[in-house]
């Protein structure tokens, strides 16, 4: 077990644990420096795309909607100038990568299956898991846009909610640079909406329950470079933007059963010929 019987019933009760010192410290440096690369290496080519939690500019293009199972490239929202030339450079300019990093590079395929996380999946009651989605968030400094309160299911469903997400800090998080807010005990309210693709190609939420979140209960979760935090997939949590000077980058993973049902409107969906895989 990597997991205490208390750590276990604080996931209960919380819908989240803190887990310091998941991650050495050189293996957080090898990931950042790997997805700096990357977005070195990506040429926009007048292919770009926003990512925005804000639902009414929420971008659901085709790039955002193939990207289940590619290694693609979203800009920050405010990342550019009236003329659509960028306030900083594109390395300062991407809000994240997603979502398939995990099977594509092997720097993060590395990262992502460690002993130690497939013993937590494990201790999570989480069988015959599979990694169904990575990303890379930037969380730029100045510009780092806001993700508003959400459950991670609303944009991942399966059923049973047999899911975890896992969230790495790969830099110190705090208020001042947008960490993560959460509501401690608010995965028992349900889940409130599905992020779901529609017959037309286009996507929508499908809301079951409107009533805003109680968000004076939000509770700040400042964590140390190397911290893992585990979320449960109804756990409402955001962040803030990031107006500081200093960036906060994450990689976020999320796990799901095999034995559970992935639904076919769910937005993120996989090519035949690139099933998830496990550990
Ligand atoms: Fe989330």
């Amino acid at each position: 077990m990597s997991l205490s019987a208390k750590q276990l019933a604080t996931y209960e009760r919380d819908g989240f644990i803190v887990l310091k010192n998941f991650i050495e410290h050189e293996d957080c440096d090898a990931l950042r420096a790997r997805a700096e690369e990357l977005v070195r290496d990506f040429d926009p080519k007048g292919v770009v795309s926003v990512f925005s939690t804000h639902e009414q500019t929420r971008t659901s293009d085709d790039y955002f909607l193939e990207s289940g199972d590619k290694i693609r490239f979203f800009f920050e929202e405010n990342a550019f100038l009236p003329d659509g030339t960028l306030r900083q450079s594109k390395e300062q300019s991407i809000n994240k990568i997603g979502h398939a990093l995990h099977d594509l590079d092997p720097v993060f395929d590395k990262f992502s299956r460690p002993k130690e996380i497939r013993q937590l999946i494990s201790d999570l009651g989480i069988a015959d898991p599979l990694l169904i989605q990575s990303m890379y968030i930037f969380k730029q400094p100045r510009i780092g846009g806001e993700v508003t309160c959400h459950q991670d299911a609303t944009f991942l469903f399966v059923e049973p909610l047999q899911m975890v997400g896992l969230w790495f800090a790969l830099e110190d998080a705090g208020v001042e640079n947008g960490c993560l807010w959460a509501i401690p005990g608010g995965h028992k309210f349900g889940l409130k909406s599905r992020f779901v693709r529609v017959d037309n190609g286009g996507t929508r939420f499908e809301i079951f329950d409107n009533t805003p979140w109680p968000e004076d209960n939000l509770q700040p979760l400042e964590v140390e470079k190397g911290t893992l935090i585990v979320l449960h997939p109804l756990l409402p949590h955001l962040s803030r933007e990031n107006t500081s000077p200093r960036s906060r980058h994450a990689y976020t993973l999320h796990v799901i059963s095999a034995s559970a049902r992935y639904p076919k409107d769910n937005w993120l969906q996989r090519s035949p010929e690139m099933s998830p895989r496990g550990f």
